[in-house]
Formats: C-alpha cells, sequence, structure tokens
C-alpha cells in the first residue's frame, strides 16, 4: 500500500531532484505550478531522468533525448516507447512528500 514518504525541503532544488527510497529511484521535478515526481529511470536504457533537460513541462532523457510529459508520464518523443510511471506528491511543513 502506497504511503507518503518525506522527499525533501522544497527549497533543497531548483528544477529537478533524485529521491531515493529503498532503492527506487524517483525524480522530482518543480514546475509553475506545483511539485511532480516520476519514476527517475528512462523506459527505454534506464537514465537518470533527474538529469535530463526541462523544457515547459516535459523532460528530454540525456541519453537519446526521448521527452516525457512530466505530469503524465506518457512518452511525447522516441525513442522510448513506454510511459514512466508518475506519483503523486504534496507539500507540507516546507517538504515535498511523494505517495509512493
Ligand atoms: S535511455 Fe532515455 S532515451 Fe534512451
Amino acid at each position: 500500500m502506497a504511503k507518503w514518504r518525506k522527499a525533501c525541503a522544497v527549497d533543497d532544488f531548483q528544477s529537478t531532484y533524485k529521491f531515493v527510497y529503498r532503492r527506487k529511484e524517483i525524480a522530482l521535478y518543480k514546475l509553475e505550478d506545483g511539485i511532480y515526481a516520476t519514476d527517475n529511470s528512462c523506459s527505454h536504457e534506464y537514465s537518470p531522468l533527474h538529469e535530463g533537460m526541462i523544457i515547459g513541462d516535459d523532460v528530454y532523457c540525456p541519453k537519446h533525448g526521448s521527452r516525457f510529459d512530466i505530469r503524465t508520464g506518457a512518452v511525447k518523443d522516441f525513442p522510448a516507447t513506454r510511459p514512466v510511471a508518475t506519483y503523486p506528491t504534496k507539500v507540507e511543513d516546507g517538504y515535498v512528500w511523494v505517495k509512493m
């Protein structure tokens, strides 16, 4: 059952952050309207998405440039063909929480 996990302080990062919980890596993204979370591993060949380039609401994988919608995890550009998982987030008392 998914539970809320404390990831980091909101002020700990500018645009992306890697949160690790029990060996599972989650990428956090700060967008204009809030903080979002996806699996950190690209669905193509497992590169870390928190190192990717953010343009608008999309993250570009640093290895081959697949583009994912940060809000939904959907693939918007190849070579990836499978989405990445997304996770609910919330901010409380200055900390980011991820439900996973
Ligand atoms: S590893 Fe991400 S696009 Fe290839």
